[in-house]
């Protein structure tokens, strides 16, 4: 699969270690930066990994900062996003199987290299279970398109 990475300043090491698992078990990795310690704004790469993965061009995105949390909720304002940050695994797999969840977010500050790739691949091994679970997510994106049209929701 191609998978989408970002990361902000505090996630770049992790992201080092996220994209070489990616690349060992045959995805192909876009890294959409950034690359170094140099201090730069969660906001940029969470769009833009979100905007990958809204698009089409890839099929799930990771994405990385201190907590996570600032920069999954830069994914989840792009229509079509539905990031969720995990620091265990089995919050990861659920997500997939009940809420086709398409970008993960992680905290370089709150998991350990060793737990980010266990996470990682419960994410990667989940898969949607539809069922009754698709009417839910149709109302997700349901909320998207309500925003999108600027109407009430
Ligand atoms: C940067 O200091 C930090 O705020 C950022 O990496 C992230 O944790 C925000 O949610």
């Amino acid at each position: 699969m191609r998978i989408a990475v970002g990361c902000d300043h505090v996630g770049f090491l992790l992201k080092r270690a996220v994209v070489d698992h990616l690349k060992s078990r045959g995805h192909t990795v876009l890294d959409l930066g950034t690359d170094s310690g140099e201090r730069t704004d969660y906001p940029l790469y969470g769009k833009a990994v979100a905007e990958a993965v809204a698009s089409g061009a890839c099929g799930l995105g990771v994405v990385l900062c201190g907590t996570g949390v600032g920069i999954s909720i830069a994914a989840n304002k792009v229509p079509g996003v539905r990031a969720v940050v995990c620091s265990e695994p089995y919050s990861a797999l659920l997500s997939r199987r009940h809420n086709d969840t398409n970008v993960l977010a992680m905290g370089a500050r709150v998991v350990g290299e060793s737990l980010a790739l266990m996470i990682l691949d419960a994410f990667l091994a989940g898969e949607f279970e539809g069922g009754r679970h698709r009417a839910r997510v149709d109302m997700l994106s349901a909320l998207d398109r309500a925003r999108e049209a600027g109407g009430e929701n």
